[in-house]
C-alpha cells in the first residue's frame, strides 16, 4: 500500500510537484503524508499525520525549495499512523531520506542487527531499516549507487523505494512486488506509484520491470539491473488525459467514474464485438488462443471478484466449467491446477497483493494465466502469460465503480472465446448477448438520467441494517451492491443468495432493514417468493426491475428501474442503480466518499 512520488529536475519547484503528485496519489493511502526535497545539503524532511492538507499547512510555514524531491503518501502497515511513522524515513543522520510502498518482511532481523551496532530507530516502521542500511555502507565509504544497492540486496519482501542522499544530485530507485513507474518529460524526471501521479505533467512513461534500479539526475537517467548490468525499457505514451483524472465538475470522483460508465463502456467494447454477425475479436486473443482450456478459475478481491463470479456464471451457463474464487483463500489452499487450467486474474489495479500470489501460486502450478485488468503496464499484465485491458480509464475513487461494469463486459467477451474455443460451438444466445452488450452503453445512459436512487436513499436513510439479494447474475450484484454501500455510508449491509435468505439471514429482516432485491429476469418467481418472505416480516422491499416488472410493482415498496436487457448483463444496470444510492446514502451521511476510512483502492499487501 502507501504512494511513492519522486520529482528529478534543475528547477526549484520540486515540492509544488510532489504535491500534485501526492494529492493524485491520495487513492493509495491517506494515514501520513510527507515529503523530502534537496537544495544542495541534507535532504529537508516535512510530515504529518493524516491528510496532506496537514502536511501542505506545515509546508506554507517552512516554504523549503529544491529540484529533487521524494513524496510519500501512507497506508498503514506497520505502526499507526504517526508523524513519526510517516515517510520520508531517515537514518541516524539526515543524510538519506528514504520512502517505501509495501512491506519488507525482514526487517525485524536487519533492526536487530542495526540496533546491536549503535542504529537508534525512531519509528516503528519496516521502512526505516532501509536508510540505516544505505548509511552504514556510505560510511564504508562507497558510492550512494552501491550503497543502494547494497541496501537493496539484503532486503526480502516488497518493495519500491526511492531515496534521497545527501552527497548526490540524484534520485535512485528500485522496485520487486511493488509498483513504481517512470515519467519522463523534458530535463525532469518522476517516479511513482501510479501513471495519474505525474499525468499533469507528462504522459511518457517507463514501466519498470521487478529488480530494475533507476539513477536520475536532471541531466539524464540509467536504468540498470541489482547487477548494474544496463538494460532497455522503452518510453511509451499513455493516452489518459490528465482531465480524466481530475473531477470533471463532480463532486466527488466516484460520482464522476459512475457518469463516465456509458463512455467506459464504450471503449471496453470498441473494435471487439460484430453484433451483426456474432463475431468476438479481441486483439491477443484470435479464435484456437484456447483450444488447451478445459477449466477455468477466476481469482480476484472486492469488487472484482463479483464481476469474476459473474465471468464463472457465464461460462458455466454455456457448458465450460469455471468458477471464482477469493485470491486470498486460493493462495493458501488452492483447487487441482493443471496444463488445461486457465486462472484468470480480474484486478482493476493490476497491483493487488492477494490477486498476484494467486496468481503466481496457479502459474508454478502449471496453469496458464490471463489478467483482466484497466493498468497497462501493472504487475499482472506483466506477470501473467497474456493480458486483457478493460479500458475503462483511470478509477480515482476508492469504491470501484465504472471498472466493475468494464470488467463484466471484458469478461462476456473473453468469455465468449472461451467458449468457442472450449466447447467448439458458439453460445446459442451469441446475437441476442451482443446486440445486448451494443445497447449497453445507452442503457447506462438512461439509468443515470432517469434514476431515482437519491429519494430512495433519502427515504430509507434510517434504517438499522440494510440487506441486498439476487440470484444467478444477480447475486454477485447483490454482494456488490452491499460492498458498496458499506465501504462508503459505514452502515451495515450484507449481500445474500436470494435462495439463502430463509437459512439465516431471515431471521435479522425487520421492518427497519429494507431489502434490496435485484430481479435479473431469471427465475423471476422465485425471486418473488424471496421477496414475499420479506414482505411477510414487515420489511420493507426496493426492487431493481424493468418498469413492466408488474409484480415487482406489487410486491415492493418501491422500484428502482433498469431498461430490459439479457440476462447475462441486466446486472451491470442493477449495479449502476445500487451504485447510485450507496453514493447518494453516504452523501446525505456527510461521508468521505473517495476516500472512506480504513480503506484503500490499491491493496499491495497480503
Ligand atoms: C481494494 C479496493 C476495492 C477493490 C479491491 C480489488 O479493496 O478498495 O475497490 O475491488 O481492492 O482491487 P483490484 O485492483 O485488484 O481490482
Amino acid at each position: 500500500m502507501c504512494g511513492i512520488i519522486a520529482c528529478v529536475g534543475d528547477s526549484d519547484d520540486a515540492v509544488d510537484e510532489l504535491l500534485v503528485g501526492l494529492e493524485n496519489l491520495e487513492y493509495r493511502g491517506y494515514d501520513s503524508a510527507g515529503l523530502a526535497v534537496k537544495n544542495g545539503g541534507d535532504p529537508a524532511v516535512f510530515k504529518r499525520k493524516g491528510e496532506i492538507s496537514r502536511l501542505k499547512d506545515v509546508l506554507a510555514d517552512e516554504t523549503p525549495s529544491g529540484g529533487l524531491g521524494i513524496g510519500h503518501t501512507r497506508w498503514s502497515t506497520h505502526g499507526p499512523p504517526t508523524d513519526a511513522n510517516a515517510h520520508p524515513h531517515t537514518g541516524c543522520g539526515d543524510r538519506v531520506a528514504v520512502v517505501h510502498n509495501g512491506i519488507i518482511e525482514n526487517h525485524g532481523a536487519l533492526r536487530e542487527e542495526l540496533r546491536a551496532r549503535g542504529h537508534v530507530f525512531d519509528s516503528d516502521t519496516d521502512t526505516e531499516v532501509i536508510p540505516h542500511l544505505v548509511e552504514e555502507h556510505l560510511a564504508e565509504g562507497v558510492s550512494p549507487e552501491t550503497a543502494f544497492r547494497r541496501t537493496v540486496r539484503r532486503l526480502s519482501g516488497s518493495y519500491a523505494v526511492a531515496m534521497l542522499v545527501e552527497e548526490s544530485d540524484a534520485v535512485y530507485a528500485t522496485r520487486s512486488g511493488s509498483p513504481l513507474v517512470v515519467g519522463v518529460d523534458d530535463g525532469e524526471y518522476f517516479l511513482a506509484s501510479d501513471v495519474p501521479a505525474f499525468l499533469d505533467f507528462t504522459d511518457d512513461v517507463i514501466y519498470l520491470d521487478d529488480g530494475d534500479v533507476v539513477v536520475a539526475r536532471p541531466d539524464g537517467h540509467v536504468i540498470t539491473d541489482l547487477d548494474g548490468n544496463a538494460v532497455e525499457r522503452t518510453v511509451q505514451t499513455v493516452d489518459w488525459d490528465p482531465e480524466d483524472a481530475g473531477k470533471g465538475g463532480y463532486d466527488h470522483y466516484m460520482l464522476k467514474e459512475i457518469h463516465e460508465q456509458p463512455t467506459a463502456l464504450r471503449q471496453t467494447l470498441r473494435g471487439r464485438v460484430d453484433a451483426q454477425t456474432g463475431e468476438v475479436a479481441l486483439e491477443d486473443f484470435p479464435p484456437g488462443t484456447f483450444e488447451d482450456v478445459s477449466r477455468v478459475q477466476f481469482v480476484a478481491c472486492g469488487t472484482s471478484y463479483h464481476a469474476g463470479i459473474v465471468g464463472a456464471r457465464l461460462l458455466g451457463a454455456r457448458d465450460v466449467p469455471a468458477r471464482a474464487f477469493l485470491a486470498s483463500e486460493y493462495a493458501t489452499s488452492p483447487p487441482p491446477v493443471d496444463g488445461e487450467t486457465l486462472v484468470v486474474g480480474v484486478t482493476q489495479s493490476g497491483e493487488t497483493a492477494d490477486t498476484l500470489a494467486a496468481l503466481r501460486r496457479a502459474r508454478a502450478a502449471g496453469a496458464r494465466t490471463v489478467a483482466v485488468t484497466n493498468v497497462v503496464g501493472s504487475t499482472a499484465a506483466r506477470e501473467c502469460d497474456d493480458a486483457l485491458f478493460i479500458r475503462a480509464g483511470p478509477e480515482i475513487g476508492v469504491a470501484a465503480t465504472k471498472t466493475f461494469s468494464s470488467q463484466v463486459v471484458s469478461l462476456t467477451l473473453l468469455g465468449e472465446r472461451l467458449v468457442r474455443d472450449v466447447t467448439g460451438s458458439r453460445s446459442d444466445d451469441v446475437e441476442e448477448l451482443f446486440a445486448a452488450l451494443s445497447d449497453l452503453p445507452g442503457q447506462v445512459q438512461q439509468v443515470l438520467d432517469y434514476t431515482k436512487a437519491r429519494r430512495v436513499a433519502k427515504r430509507y436513510r434510517d434504517s438499522d441494517a440494510y440487506f441486498f439479494i439476487g440470484r444467478d447474475t444477480g447475486f454477485p450484484v447483490a454482494l456488490e451492491g452491499a460492498l458498496k454501500f458499506k465501504e462508503i455510508t459505514y452502515e451495515h449491509a450484507e449481500g445474500f443468495a436470494a435462495g439463502e435468505l430463509k437459512h439465516g439471514p431471515l431471521a435479522l429482516v425487520t421492518p427497519e432493514t429494507p431489502v434490496f432485491a435485484v430481479f435479473n429476469g431469471r427465475d423471476h418467481e422465485k425471486t418473488l417468493g424471496n421477496v414475499k418472505e420479506v414482505e411477510a416480516r414487515g420489511a420493507p422491499v426496493v426492487a431493481v426491475a424493468t418498469d413492466d416488472d408488474e409484480a415487482a410493482f406489487e410486491h415492493a415498496e418501491t422500484v428502482l428501474t433498469v431498461p430490459e436487457t439479457h440476462p447475462d448483463v441486466a446486472g451491470v444496470l442493477a449495479n449502476v442503480q445500487l451504485q447510485l444510492l450507496s453514493y447518494h446514502a453516504a452523501d446525505l451521511l456527510g461521508r468521505s466518499i473517495d476516500k472512506p476510512r480504513n480503506l484503500a483502492k490499491s491493496v499491495t499487501v497480503e
